[in-house]
């Protein structure tokens, strides 16, 4: 049984077919009614979340399947001091298939280690969040017909932006994709993202605080939240947290054909007169998630339709 901690885990032609599946999902959602009937997901949410765990959960339910779990770990018997290694092995015992969030990076796949039944990684400190990349992997080939080929400005909090780790690792497979990485000298991308990643591949990338003069160049923007819950002192938090606000009047000066992305929850940093605007596809992308997550869950039950 495989899991998937990290978006890297799966290669390119593996994401091609998540995107195929999640397409025939769109197109003909029937024939996917009944296909995980009798398998149970479980929820594993160490950290509040309301699209992930909600995304999870009506992926499952589409499929026929059922869902058990927690949305707080207050509510767990980590409160008790349980380890995540022996939760899993418990939630093993119930359950064919496992989304895990945790604060602590790491822990999806520590849980992973001890079962032998799959486990997704829901988002882990501020480190990694795949099924997101999913999903704005298929927003991104059905809002601009292509993954490759795009120049895509991520802005905000790259430093603990975990969507925006793995989007960068997913995307830099692509050809000719480049990166335009805006945010505050704080809040830059870690340098293991830099060195490993985008050196290592020789991706054409460029770091700036200036989102006004990116924004022309851009095919993709994606915007961040500063992550307050990673944050060490709150002076920190409150300095840095409205470095950017993408407003209708900036919206002008952007290409007719770029798009607005954000993982969501979205605080100050995108104003919501840009939601009337046709280049925003942040709701689109929730819509996504839940059929990438659909298709994830289809290929890691192995289930055949
Ligand atoms: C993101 C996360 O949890 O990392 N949210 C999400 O899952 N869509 C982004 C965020 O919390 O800012």
């Amino acid at each position: 049984m495989r899991d998937l901690i990290d978006i890297m885990e799966l290669s390119a032609e593996e994401i091609d077919g998540l995107i195929k599946t999640a397409l025939d999902i769109i197109a003909n959602p029937g024939k996917y009614a009944e296909s995980c009937k009798r398998k149970k997901l479980a929820t594993l949410f160490f950290e509040p979340s309301t699209r992930t765990r909600l995304s999870f959960e009506a992926a499952m339910l589409e499929l026929g399947g059922s869902v058990i779990g927690f949305s707080d770990a207050a509510c767990s018997s980590a409160s008790k001091g349980e380890s995540v290694a022996d939760t899993a092995r418990v939630i093993e015992c119930y359950a064919d298939i496992i989304a895990m969030r945790h604060p602590k990076e790491g822990a999806p796949l520590v849980a992973a280690r001890n079962v032998d039944i799959p486990v997704i990684n829901a988002g882990d400190g501020g480190h990694n969040h795949p099924t997101q990349t999913l999903a704005d992997l298929l927003t991104i080939y059905r809002e601009k017909g292509r993954v490759d080929n795009l120049t895509i400005g991520l802005c905000g909090d790259l430093k603990f932006g975990r969507t925006v780790h793995s989007l960068i690792s997913a995307m830099s497979r692509y050809t000719g994709v480049k990166f335009v990485l805006i945010s505050p000298e704080e809040l830059r991308v870690p340098r293991y993202i830099v060195t490993d990643v985008l050196e290592a591949r020789g991706i054409e990338y460029e770091e700036t605080s200036d989102l006004d003069a990116a924004l022309p160049k851009l095919d993709v923007l994606y915007m961040t939240r500063v992550q307050k819950e990673r944050f060490f002192n709150e002076q920190d938090y409150l300095r840095l947290k409205d470095s950017y606000i993408l407003t209708a009047e900036k919206m002008k000066t952007a290409p007719e054909k770029m798009i607005v992305m954000h993982p969501l929850p979205r605080v100050n940093e995108i104003s919501v007169a840009v939601d009337e605007d046709p280049r925003a596809c942040y709701f689109k992308q929730v819509r996504n998630g839940k059929y990438m997550r659909m298709a994830l869950i289809l290929k890691l039950l192995e289930v055949k339709i």
